[in-house]
């Protein structure tokens, strides 16, 4: 049997190593240098001594208060298999580490590929959303990383074929990890106008246009993507009732970056304070249940429109009129704080940025709620029929399934995959040529 080996890109090859007093240089043969501290080579060591290979954690042999923090190699090679050898001396004698080369190319300090975020593309009202096809989801893994690529890239993907049931709805999202637990009793909801108990306290089952919002903004972490499965529509006046709009909050926070520094000043160090209130409802657990079960809810937040991440980059947007409550904010800067608030409440309406089309049964909206604000444009037929299955995973749901799919595409084991960054895996996806 033959085994044909695949070729590593040249990023991930070593060309040449020199040692220095602190640290090993290497030189890699797309021409890059990188330069490894003899300390952080140490420390990060995977030989079995210092690295636990079945439960990949650090083993109780990587002992930090015997680690000398001046440690000096014996020998340095590249072995046989283009790894990087290392032989350790003076206290360290007989302590031995080898490094795959394509784990140091994604740990390298200053390679500014790392320091990028993951790709993602602004868009305003031309987007063109991306459809997957249920089946292939289901059953192939390289269209469930596509789909969950996208939810990265623009946030928003529709899933359409998707048979009209709550078990294969469910199935869908579980294709990625466990479905979100809810405050309320169950877990998928059904968004039907005809609840009248929904529709006495919940806005989206009400007449009107449903205001472009993200979900759960009264949590401490919001949910991660949200899933909305269109399981009847008809609409005997054929007009645009009932459509569902999109907005990518975070092209809403450059624009206002752009025309207003102080009002993105303001909504990222501000607060938008976030409340809801809700007790003893009932909610039966199916159609079938006779009897409810009662949740209470009562929750508080203070939070930032526009979320920074550590490097002042946009990784949340939180907003929903309806939940929105009095502003705790100093009397010299209300004015401000309000028009900043109204400025982004007027660019979520604005035709250039608001995707408007039809979910139809079979169809199913997934958006990543820390982005892309959904909504619909209004019903006043009291003879329109329309009814959505919805449910929810957490980010950090969502971030390791994609994770385990860009490992399963390096080829590499786990022992190198553990701990890598989601930036470190996208490149390291694509590191064959
Ligand atoms: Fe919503």
């Amino acid at each position: 049997m033959t085994t044909l080996l695949r070729q590593l890109k040249p990023a991930f090859r070593i060309e040449s190593i020199a040692t220095h007093d602190n640290g090993v240089e290497i030189t890699w043969k797309d021409g890059h240098q990188s330069f490894y501290h003899h300390l952080w080579l140490l420390d990060s060591c995977r030989c079995p001594k210092c690295f636990q290979r079945d439960t990949l954690s650090l083993n109780s042999g990587h002992d930090l208060l015997k680690m000398p923090l001046n440690p000096t190699p014996q020998e340095v090679t590249i072995d046989r298999e283009g790894n990087l050898d290392i032989v350790w001396g003076g206290q360290e004698t007989g302590h031995h580490s080898v490094f795959d080369p394509s784990w140091l190319r994604v740990h390298c300090y200053d390679d500014p590929a790392l320091k990028q975020k993951s790709k993602t593309q602004l868009w305003d009202a031309s987007v063109s959303i991306p459809y997957f096809d249920y089946h292939e989801v289901m059953n192939d893994d390289d269209f469930l990383l596509s789909y969950l690529n996208q939810l990265v890239e623009l946030g928003v993907a529709v899933i359409e074929n998707a048979p009209n049931d709550e078990q294969s709805f469910r199935a869908l999202i579980e294709r990625v990890g466990p479905l979100r637990q809810r405050y309320h009793p169950t877990n998928v909801f059904t968004m039907d106008r005809k609840n009248a108990v929904a529709q006495a306290i919940q806005h989206s089952y009400q007449l009107g246009r449903l205001r472009n919002h993200t979900d759960v903004t009264a949590y401490d972490i919001p949910t991660g993507i949200q899933f909305l499965q269109c399981t009847l529509y008809d609409n005997p006046d054929n007009d645009r009732q009932a459509y569902s709009t999109v907005v990518d909050g975070f092209k809403l926070a450059e624009v206002i970056k752009t025309e207003n520094p102080y009002f993105f000043e303001l909504l990222t160090t501000e607060y938008i304070p976030a409340g809801r209130r809700r007790l003893s409802v009932e909610e039966k657990l199916s159609e079938n249940d006779s009897s409810a079960r009662k949740y209470e809810w009562e929750a508080y937040r203070r939070n930032h429109l526009i979320n920074l991440d550590e490097n002042g980059e946009v990784y949340q947007i939180r907003y929903n009129h309806n939940t929105r409550i009095p502003l705790e904010v100093s009397y010299d800067k209300i004015q401000d704080l309000l028009a900043a608030y109204r400025r982004f409440s007027q660019l979520l309406q604005d035709p250039d940025y608001n995707a408007e089309f039809l979910l139809t049964p079979g169809q199913v909206l997934v958006v990543n709620n820390w982005r892309v604000l959904h909504g619909r444009t209004g019903i006043w037929s009291p003879s329109l029929k329309r009814s959505l299955l919805g449910a929810y995973l957490e980010e950090e749901t969502f971030r390791c399934r994609r994770r385990i799919l860009l490992g399963e595409k390096t080829g590499m084991s786990n022992l190198w995959l553990m701990g890598c960054s989601d930036r470190a895996l996208e490149i390291l996806a694509d590191r064959y040529v």
